[in-house]
């Protein structure tokens, strides 16, 4: 089946196969071609050209009425597996609890864990797909998704077998990451939980891809995320992990020393963490949905920048401190609160938060032999208008491996 999409006003996010990711003065660069056509092929991109050009024959033609094509976003940070909701600590935060104080008197973390205890698998299966599918319909084609919310050994197996399901039944493609380390687990000694989350990594390692630790003060240490680390490794899963949100951590140092694909948060970062990831395979990955909803620091993006890295931005999606997945968002924080440009913004959130899931060869940008994900937008909309319009309805339709998905936005 061969598809073909016409008047294209701009096709955004080209790219040659063999860029994984994108750094330094390269995130200043998206490929973009105007006045441009598109053919999908089986649901993967198979070229595309200008209208000067001749138009390939195709068994179905979509006008896009000067719209834009652009790739779906990657969000590579998600814990969109939870039961229920958190509205009660969002008060509490209104009147001037901090997230630490609140997880310090049980809530936070723990309170996600109890009601996820007590909530069936298939009910936690069909929250957590109804916001997939929210996710879907705001332009996101690829989400990484944590499990954590356990912090015991059948609790964290549901999480992980919840989210295996969604990667299964949802068009989107999905990376799972096991976050045991995300608290100490109620019953445990931290001791012990550590001890606990290294005998859950076999299991665990059925599904997921990654191994993920929440290093910060409060909860595990570079010490525990470094065993964590390696028990990950010994199982396949290759490192990630939560480092310096509130605090410097040492953090960055051990996901660096550990090959961890991304090093994620960084609200509070040194130039000893710059350092660090210098030269690195490890993506740094920022969440302005976070540091937006906790009133915290927006981090040091373009100095990562500057230094010449490359960034990724995630939503962060959870209940706790980011209730929302929405990717355009994310990319006008992105602008608004750290000054990346909208093409540095843009790349962040399609091509490096593919490689940031380890998919970056074969999502995240527009590449003939990638997969056919990407938003067709609504006429006139361009890439500097995505993240400053940044409320205005701009999807007219979602395609994931060529299949149209529809949209409510
Ligand atoms: O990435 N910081 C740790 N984990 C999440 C928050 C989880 C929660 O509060 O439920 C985060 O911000
Ligand atoms: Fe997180």
């Amino acid at each position: 089946m061969k598809r073909l999409f016409t008047n294209i006003g701009t096709l955004a996010g080209i790219l040659g196969g063999d860029v994984l990711r994108k750094q330094g003065v390269e995130m200043n660069e998206v490929g973009t071609l105007h006045d441009a056509w598109l053919l999908e092929e089986d649901g993967m991109i198979a070229s595309f050209g200008t209208s000067s050009d001749t138009l390939p024959d195709a068994d179905q033609s979509i006008d896009c009425e000067g719209g834009m094509i652009m790739p779906t976003f990657c969000d590579s940070h998600t814990h969109i597996v939870y039961a229920g909701s958190r509205d009660g600590e969002f008060i509490d935060k209104i009147n001037g609890l901090s997230y630490a104080e609140i997880a310090a008197r049980g809530g936070g973390i723990l309170n996600s864990a109890d009601l996820l205890h007590n909530t069936p698998e298939d009910e936690l299966y069909l929250q957590s797909a109804g916001r997939v599918d929210e996710m879907i319909s705001k332009g996101t084609g690829a989400i990484e998704i944590k499990s954590g919310y356990g912090l015991n050994p059948e609790d964290e197996m549901k999480m992980l077998r919840v989210a295996d399901r969604i990667s299964q039944l949802s068009p989107a493609m999905v990376r799972t990451t096991f976050l045991g380390a995300h608290a100490v687990g109620r019953g445990y000694t931290h001791e012990e939980y550590v001890d606990a989350v290294c005998e859950m990594m076999p299991d665990a390692a059925e599904y997921a891809d990654f191994v993920d630790v929440f290093c910060e003060e409060g909860f595990f240490t570079p010490e525990d995320a470094a065993r964590i680390m390696e028990c990950g490794k010994q199982w396949g899963l290759r490192p990630k992990i939560h480092a310096n949100q509130l605090h410097v951590s040492g953090g960055v140092q051990a996901g660096v020393a550990h090959g961890a694909l991304s090093v994620d948060h960084l609200e509070e970062t040194t130039e000893a963490e710059i350092e660090a990831l210098r030269g690195s395979v490890t993506m740094p990955t920022m969440l302005p949905g976070s540091s937006f909803f906790l009133r915290t620091p927006f981090g040091r993006a373009r100095d990562f920048i500057e230094a010449g890295m490359g960034i990724a931005l995630a939503s962060d999606y959870n209940p706790g401190s980011s209730p929302s997945g929405d990717m355009r968002f994310v990319m006008a924080l992105g602008c608004i609160r750290m000054r990346l440009t909208p093409e540095q913004a843009f790349n962040a959130v399609t091509i490096n938060g593919a490689y940031a899931m380890g998919i970056s060869d074969q999502t995240g940008s527009i590449t003939p032999g990638k997969r056919a994900d990407f938003i067709v937008t609504r006429p006139g909309w361009t890439l500097t208008k995505l993240p400053y319009l940044y409320q205005t309805p701009f999807i007219r339709n979602v395609y994931l491996l060529g299949q149209e998905y529809g949209t409510n936005n």
